[in-house]
Parts: C-alpha cells; structure tokens; sequence
C-alpha cells in the first residue's frame, strides 16, 4: 500500500473519502459542518469505533467524508489514533474504496502519531483471506492512503516509515500464523525466517535434528520425536554498529506448527485453532526484521525452537523422563504441555549464546485465557526492571501485558517423584506453574515470560481487525529495543 504526507488543505484535497477524527469532547481534526450536525443529532459522538459516511460534503474537494470516533482528546492514549485509523480504513474498503485520505491537525500531526495512523491504515486493512480463490469473496483492500498534515517534515516522513516497518513486520507474522499446518511445518518456518533474514540484512542460522542432539536438547527432542515433520531451531541475530552497552537481549518465542496435544490428545472442537501455536515464534521472527530495519543500538538475538507436536508410534509417552539442555530431567506428565518443554531448551541456549537478558514470547496456557481473557498479555518475571521496560514499550505501543506473581511459593506445585520436575504443576495456577517451570532453565538471567495464548488470536472480527492472527507482540519487542 501506498501511504504518503501531504500538505495541502484537508478542504482541498480530492478524495474518495477524507477521513476525520472527531473526539468525544466535540470537535475533530477537520471542522466542517455536518460534523456538528450528526453530532447533534446524537448519530455521532466521537467513541471508539464509531464511524459515519456523507456524501458530498459541502466545501470540500473529497466526494465523501468520514467522520470516525478517536475517543477523548484531552486524555489521549497511545493505539487510540491506531485503532481510529484501522476502523476507517475496514470502514471505508467495505464501500468499494481504494483510496483514503486523512485530516491531521497541529496536535494529531506528531511523529507518534502519525506513526500509528500508518500502521492503523496497514493493520486495519490486513485481511487472512489469501487463501480463498473467488476474489469476490475476499475483502477488498485499500490501495493508497494520503495523511494530510499542516507541514510536511522529515520527521514525519520518518514516522511513516518507522509505521510502515512495523506493520508490516506484525502483518508479516500475522501471515505466518495463519499458515495451517499443512502449509508451515517447522522446515517451512526456518526458511520463511531465511528469507526475511536475507531480505534485512540479518544474519541466520538454523540448527537440524542432529546438532540438537549433539547439544543435548533432549525436552525438546522428545516433544518433536512424535511428528515425521523434523524439528528447526531457528537463531537470527542483529548486530548494532555502536552498540549503546554489552547488553545482548535473546528474544525467544515458541514455534509449535502444530498441536494435536500429542498423547495426552487435545479435543477435536476447536483444534485447528492450534496452528496459532507458533505465534510466539513469528512475533520473533517478525520483529527481528522490523529491529533490522529500525536498527535499535543493543544487540538482539531471536531464538525459534519449531517443532509439531504430533501423535505418532514414535511421539513420547506420559511417564517418560527426558534429559534437558541444562541437565535436569523432567518426568512428562501431559504431552500437551509441549511449549515448556522447548522453551526450556530454547532459554538454556540462549543464555549460553550470552544473552545477559532473556524475554519469551508463547501461547503457552488456556489458563492464561481464563485469568486475563483476551485483553491483556500475561506478564511474568525474574528481573522487576526487565518487567517494567516491558510493560512500558507496551503501553507505548498500545499493547497491554498485566503482572502476574512468580512466587517461589509456587514451586512446590512442581514435584516430581522419579525427576527434578514434572512438565505439569496441577489444576491451579496453570499459567504460573508453566512460567515458573520456564524459570528453572533460564540460568539466572533477567527474564520475562509473556503467556500470550488469549491475545495472539481474535475469535472474532472487529470494528478495527480482522478475524485471526493479531500479530501480538511484535511491536513490544521492536519498542523494547528501541527504548534500551
Ligand atoms: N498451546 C497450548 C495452549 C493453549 C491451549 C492455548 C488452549 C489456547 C487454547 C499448550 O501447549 C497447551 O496445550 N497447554 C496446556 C497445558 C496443560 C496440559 C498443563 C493447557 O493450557 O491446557
Ligand atoms: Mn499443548
Ligand atoms: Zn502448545
């Protein structure tokens, strides 16, 4: 998609449709009458989501305007703007139109966000539809967008472009999530993160079966012993040319193809859901390119362990005992809680690869799902400054991670008989028992576990998304990086 910076007059520019933010309090990023009119008569009020089309606006150049609801000005957040722009875009793509301007004023004409607009236009008009073959029944898409600003400056050519990376890079593993199974296999994943690394100037490299067992990956290995399809460890690193400090950030994400629970089978209502099992995985490998590009001053390394957790003669059993990277054995109590188990290897790994600080990202739990819906991210950690950085890139980027305990209380829900740790914590807590696992293999280094299994998808379509992969938290981790 085309999106450009212009500075003529919102009045005079000729469009098919100029959107205009209004806000709660009254007003909007372009006066014009009706605005006032559908105000008063109570059809708009400047909420999130709102949205109302006229056609030919009296003393305008556009053919339609587009009033859509940014929420309160006085108290604006950031993603408000993102979302606003995202609504307007699905809104207006549904009449047929391909090309949207939007009015800026002197407060929304800011390098932030004129950043979320762009990507707000790009999110919005993301669609998982490539795979149906009738164009008819596929959402149209938007083809250029037009940001009408009081100056045209560097600085906000720049935040475009800073936009544009990073939805693209969050569409780019909203694109891998939505690869089923049959189509992204743990070989396919490893070349998609080849041809991105070569495309950003990153570099990679991909560990096969045998270096793993060479290395003594045994938790991981034995989840990916039941599926014919062969494990990947994917690593991609950037390097900064001046590098602020000798801190060196491992961003790791669980990359399971698939899920079928293996043994400890998953029930078959809603399991094609589980091709959204890497998407912790993408995130990585998607903001890695995004950081290429931003080129923040830390060194970053992205880890993607990639397996299929699958039922074969060969998948592991309940009762097995598997030998980790770091030494320690863990007695396999569910199959299904698979994601641990090469997170395990993957944190071992990445902290040997000296990484001084360690965030995962994974769809690790239901119980996660049960806590926190799919609103916010479940946040846990062993380093409090590491949580906040997090917490703030979040918050700056619109995405939401709340803080969940990690208690060394909790350890004594991990208790095995036979090893020094069962996979499984029991009934209560599942979502920190699993995080508290994850912490045993992270060799003492500051780390944050983000559980985004309720957030990564979006079981339904909103006003502002599409059904699907939501490309949660490539963003995060870009800011992360960014803010070091
Ligand atoms: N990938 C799932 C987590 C998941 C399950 C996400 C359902 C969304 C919906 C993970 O591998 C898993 O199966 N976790 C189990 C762990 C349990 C066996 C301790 C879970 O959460 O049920
Ligand atoms: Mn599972
Ligand atoms: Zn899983």
């Amino acid at each position: 998609m085309d999106i450009r910076l212009e500075q003529t007059p919102a009045k005079d520019f000729r469009a098919p449709v100029l959107v205009v933010f209004g806000w709660e309090e009254g007003g909007g990023t372009f006066a014009h009458p009706w605005l006032d009119d559908v105000r008063a008569s109570g059809e708009f009020t400047g909420k999130a989501a709102e949205s109302i089309l006229l056609h030919r606006p009296a003393g305008t150049a556009a053919e339609r305007l587009a009033f859509v609801g940014a929420g309160k000005r006085e108290k604006l957040t950031p993603g408000q703007l993102r979302r606003a722009a995202a609504v307007a875009v699905r809104q207006v793509r549904s009449k047929a139109v391909t090309q949207v301007a939007f009015a800026l004023d002197a407060q929304t004409a800011t390098a932030e966000l004129v950043s979320e607009v762009a990507e707000g236009v790009l999110l919005g008009d993301y669609e998982p539809d490539i795979l149906k073959t009738d164009p008819a029944k596929s959402e149209k898409r938007v083809q250029s967008a037009t940001l009408l600003v009081p100056e045209v400056t560097e600085a906000l050519g720049a935040a475009v472009e800073r936009g544009r990376v990073l939805a693209e890079s969050q569409n780019l593993a909203r694109d891998l999530v939505n690869e089923p199974g049959n189509r992204l296999n743990p070989t396919v994943l490893a070349a998609h993160a080849r041809a991105v690394a070569t495309e950003a100037g990153l570099d990679c490299e991909v560990l096969d079966r045998d270096r793993m067992r060479q290395l003594g990956m045994g938790a991981l290995l034995g989840v990916a012993q039941g599926s014919d399809e062969p494990p990947t460890f994917i690593i991609l690193r950037y390097h900064p040319e001046s590098a602020a400090s000798a801190d060196h950030l491992g961003l790791v994400g669980k990359g399971v193809t698939f899920d079928t629970g293996g043994v400890s089978i998953k029930v078959a209502e809603g399991m094609e859901k589980m091709k959204y099992d890497m998407a912790g995985g993408a995130a990585v490998i998607a903001a890695m390119r995004a950081i290429a590009r931003v080129k923040p001053r830390v060194r970053v390394t992205g880890f993607v362990p990639a397996v299929e957790n699958h039922i074969s003669g060969r998948a592991q059993r309940p009762g097995d005992i598997v030998t980790a990277l770091n030494g320690k054995t863990v007695e396999i109590i569910n199959t299904d809680a698979e994601g641990r188990m090469i997170l395990a290897d993957a944190l071992t790994y990445a902290a040997r690869q000296g990484c001084t600080h360690l965030v995962d990202a994974a769809t690790l739990t239901a119980a996660v799902v049960v806590a926190l819906a799919h609103v916010y991210i479940g946040g846990f950690a062993s380093d409090q400054a590491l949580f906040d950085k997090l917490r703030d890139a979040a918050a700056a980027e619109g995405e939401r991670i709340w803080q969940m305990p990690l208690d060394d209380d909790y350890k004594e829900y991990l208790r095995s008989a036979f090893a020094d740790l069962p996979n499984v914590g029991g009934r209560h807590g599942g979502a920190i028992t699993a995080a508290y696992f994850l912490k045993e293999f992270t060799e003492g280094r500051p780390w944050v576990h983000l559980d985004i299994a309720g957030t990564a998808w979006s079981d339904d379509a909103k006003a502002f998304t599409a059904k699907g992969p939501t490309g949660v938290p490539v963003r995060t981790f870009v800011r992360l990086a960014e803010n070091w």
